[in-house]
């Protein structure tokens, strides 16, 4: 749905010249959500509006639906649904519905369609109460939810969402995300970037981790989870674990660690499908509550990654 090859964006600034994007290429497919992340600055809001078409990349293109739209953005618009950071494109003065069904026309939908759909994309998330209020009197996670819908009006393929949850309640963060989730199985092909990585975990079928304008890492999420999951094990007793059980530990001769006394952080060999039995019987009679394989989580992968090694999948 979604194909960015050698984008290229650089800006001039007092200090220099600088280069926002660097060759960056993604590609989302159909029903698929990628996670496009990296940390301030990296280039990824400047990316998202190259694929939107709102500037011209001094290098690359963007294909969306197999149409080539670089530099054509008011074919790109019509292609596309975006919700970019800070910029909401709603009117003040028209209530939540007015403004749905009024963008809906400007897509072409007829009004009676344009008010069926946005009755539907305010039930979504939750707005319908306040169709007849006007936008100034919404809050800030409100207008976030209604900007939400409106990039949804005319059903695109493409949704671009720059920090969709950033600053929302507990309750409208959930209703984004389902949102997201709903969209994928329709086949909607979406780009999402956001500082919250559980969000991301949540959501993403794939993962794009950009610094300074280039990509470092890219590959599906579990995959990537996986790893960089390491083989250590934590083994979690009701009690602290006495010193002869720490003792009769230590003969098994692996790299352990005591976190806190209740705990113990273990590496066994790889290729021994034994290990973690032969540690729990010497650990006996301890009451064991919680046995469990170190599994890395998004955020400790995004730390790895942008604060130096990350290799490509
Ligand atoms: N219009 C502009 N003029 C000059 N420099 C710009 C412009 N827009 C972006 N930049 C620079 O390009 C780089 C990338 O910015 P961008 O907004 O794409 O980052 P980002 O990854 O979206 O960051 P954040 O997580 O903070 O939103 C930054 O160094 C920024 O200062
Ligand atoms: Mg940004």
């Amino acid at each position: 749905m979604l194909a960015a090859d050698g984008l290229v964006k650089r800006f001039h600034s007092r200090t220099g010249p600088i280069t926002a994007v660097d060759h960056i290429s993604i590609a989302v497919a159909a029903g698929e959500v990628l996670a496009f992340l990296g940390p301030n600055g990296a280039g990824k809001t400047t990316t998202i509006k190259m694929v939107a078409g709102l500037i011209r990349p001094d290098q690359g293109r963007v294909v969306v639906d197999g149409v080539d739209v670089t530099g054509r953005p008011a074919l790109a618009a019509s292609r596309l649904g975006a919700v970019l950071e800070g910029s909401r494109n709603l009117y003040w003065r028209l209530t939540c519905l007015e403004n749905l069904i009024y963008w809906g026309t400007l897509r072409r939908l007829t009004p009676a369609v344009a008010r069926q759909r946005a009755g539907e994309l305010l039930r979504m998330v939750d707005l319908e109460d306040r169709q007849h209020n006007s936008v100034q009197t919404l809050s800030r996670g409100m207008q976030q939810k209604l900007a939400l819908c409106q990039a949804l009006m005319h059903r695109p393929q493409l949704v671009l969402l720059d920090e969709p949850t950033l600053g929302l309640d507990f309750a409208s963060a959930e209703a984004i995300k389902a949102t997201v989730r709903q969209l994928g199985t329709e086949g909607v092909a979406i780009l999402l970037t956001t500082h919250q990585m559980d969000v991301a975990q949540q959501l993403a079928d794939r993962l794009a981790i950009i610094r300074a304008g280039q990509l470092v890492l890219t590959g599906r999420t579990e995959e990537v989870l996986t790893r960089y999951s390491r083989p250590v094990w934590r083994v979690t007793a009701g009690e602290a674990f006495s010193a002869g059980q720490l003792a009769a530990a230590r003969t098994l001769g692996w790299p352990l660690e005591q976190p806190t006394p209740k705990d113990l952080l273990v590496t066994p060999p790889e290729d021994d499908p034994a290990a973690i039995y032969r540690l729990l019987d010497v650990l006996r009679p301890a009451a064991i509550r919680l046995v469990e394989r170190h599994q890395a989580d998004l955020a400790e992968v995004f730390q790895q990654v942008v604060s130096g090694g990350g290799e490509a999948l």
